[in-house]
């Protein structure tokens, strides 16, 4: 165990050791620094960092050769932590510190890069920047599970299944249009994801530590620099730099949508579960995505699923984890935010392998097409159709429900499907129904009639498949 001794000379704090006059003690750098989770940032670090310098050279606090010496010090830095050749150290804290120090080493010059910036500006840059990667790289891979989705649309366009409500059999609907509806869940994950980017957009640096600076900076040299700019090339910088430094939203927006990609995920899989149990048997996970009991020699069971509705309480956990952490901290930077990044990045990988997984899943994902089509033989399934029948010869929709609810009570009592109870009792039933009543029953006819934008007939299934087959090319 780490003992509160002072562990350090205040030397190896250069960047804030100037009041200090013993450094901190081994257990407080154990619980203080960040290095170990925040090393990831070092891309945008150093885009910043090369961004920040390049404007202090353009407004002359910097020589043109002081600038170039600082770019490329952190090009090799950069190119050292790519090959794993960078020597982290936690009694530098973080990321931030770890680069500014290593680069002061190798160029005088670097002792001025600080100038006009603090960590609390920089660390708001850097997560900006990340956000920004982590929303497209996301996004791109939902849209490659969307596109595995709608390969096994394609691969089983002419399935018929019933949908349900209540998990009870209510209507048949072709197996691309339940299909359909997971690429829409997932498509407003990415324009969730698009928002957020957008919104992230804006360049920080030129806050400072929280109130700016007395020197003659030019923000939106900076923001141009790391393309902090709108659709026509303007710069977008951050209008409060209080806010600025405070603000977490991006972080919770993120870790939002995130969370409720995994409540997508969670959903999808529970009906991919439910489908590949003995009881409904309509699809078949592939072996490699599946794993077996070390007990029970006949089990396949269905772990990518079941993990992904697991993880999707992590992504739900990540989400609150940042909301805490924010909600109740007065304006503005508190340390507590050093927290913000271990939440975050976690929903970020475990999203990331989700989506991977969620792909892998349906890629080899075969459908039992003769349990789906026993399954949607039920004529029951059917009884709405009847309802309408009776609607499309004047008789008023509540009056036909009841018609037809008494119907399938006739069935039940005469044990027989719905389309077999004979006509004598029907009639008794309702005079609306005449001798072609049970045309209704035919499942083909049934889909045929159902054309409108949305629902589940074979036109607008094919319009759906061409929408999409657009949407993610
Ligand atoms: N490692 C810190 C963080 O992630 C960087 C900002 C430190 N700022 C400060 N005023 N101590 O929050």
């Amino acid at each position: 165990m780490a003992k509160a001794k002072p562990a350090q000379t205040k030397a190896a704090q250069a960047t804030w050791g100037g009041r200090f006059s013993a450094g901190p003690a081994e257990l407080m750098l154990a619980f203080s620094e960040s290095v170990s989770f925040d090393r990831r940032l070092a891309p945008f670090d150093i885009a910043g960092s090369k961004a920040h310098s390049a404007m202090l050279a353009h407004a002359g606090i910097l020589t043109a050769a002081e600038r170039d010496a600082i770019h490329a010090g952190l090009d090799a830095i950069l190119a050292e932590i790519d090959a794993g050749r960078f020597a982290w150290d936690v009694k530098l804290e973080d990321v931030h510190m770890n680069i500014e120090q290593a680069l002061t080493r190798r160029v005088p010059a670097a002792a001025k890069l600080h100038t006009a910036r603090s960590r609390n500006d920089q660390v708001a840059t850097d997560m900006r920047l990340f956000l920004r990667h982590a929303c497209a790289a996301l996004s791109e891979k939902i849209a490659a599970a969307q596109r595995a989705i709608l390969a096994a649309a394609r691969g089983h366009a002419d399935v018929l299944i019933p949908g349900y409500t209540h998990l009870q059999r209510a209507q048949p609907v072709f197996l691309a249009h339940h299909l359909f509806a997971w690429l829409e869940m997932l498509q407003r994950d990415r324009a969730r994801l698009a928002d957020t980017a957008a919104r992230a957009n804006w360049c920080p640096l030129g806050s400072g530590a929280i109130a700016g600076t007395t020197l003659p900076i030019d923000r939106e040299f900076t923001a141009r620099a790391l393309g902090f700019v709108d659709a026509r090339g303007r710069p977008q910088v951050t209008q409060n730099s209080m806010d600025t430094v405070a603000d977490r939203d991006l972080f919770i927006e993120f870790a939002h949508a995130c969370a409720l990609f995994g409540v997508h995920l969670s959903r999808i899989a529970e009906d991919l579960i439910l489908w590949s149990s003995a009881e409904f048997k309509f699809a078949d996970l592939p072996d490699a995505f599946c794993t077996g009991s070390s007990l029970m020699p006949q089990k396949k069971n269905p772990d990518s699923c079941e993990l992904l509705r697991g993880k999707s309480a992590r992504l739900q956990g990540n989400l609150h984890t940042l909301l805490t952490l924010a909600k109740g901290l007065p304006l503005t930077y508190n340390r507590d935010l050093q927290e913000d990044k271990p939440p975050l990045f976690d929903s970020f990988d475990q999203a990331s392998l989700c989506a991977d997984v969620l792909a892998g899943t349906f890629t080899g994902l075969k459908m039992n097409r003769d349990r789906c089509a026993a399954a949607v033989a039920d004529p029951a399934l059917l009884a709405t159709d009847l309802a309408d029948y009776l609607v499309e010869r004047g008789v008023p929709f509540r009056e036909a429900h009841h018609a037809v609810g008494a119907v399938v009570r006739a069935a039940e009592t005469l044990g027989v499907p719905l389309h077999e109870v004979p006509f004598a009792e029907v009639r008794k039933i309702h005079p609306a129904f005449a001798e072609d009543w049970t045309a209704v029953f035919d499942l083909k006819r049934a889909m045929e009639k159902r054309r409108g934008t949305g629902m589940p007939g074979p036109a607008q299934v094919r319009k759906q498949f061409k929408r999409w087959e657009k949407l993610l090319s």
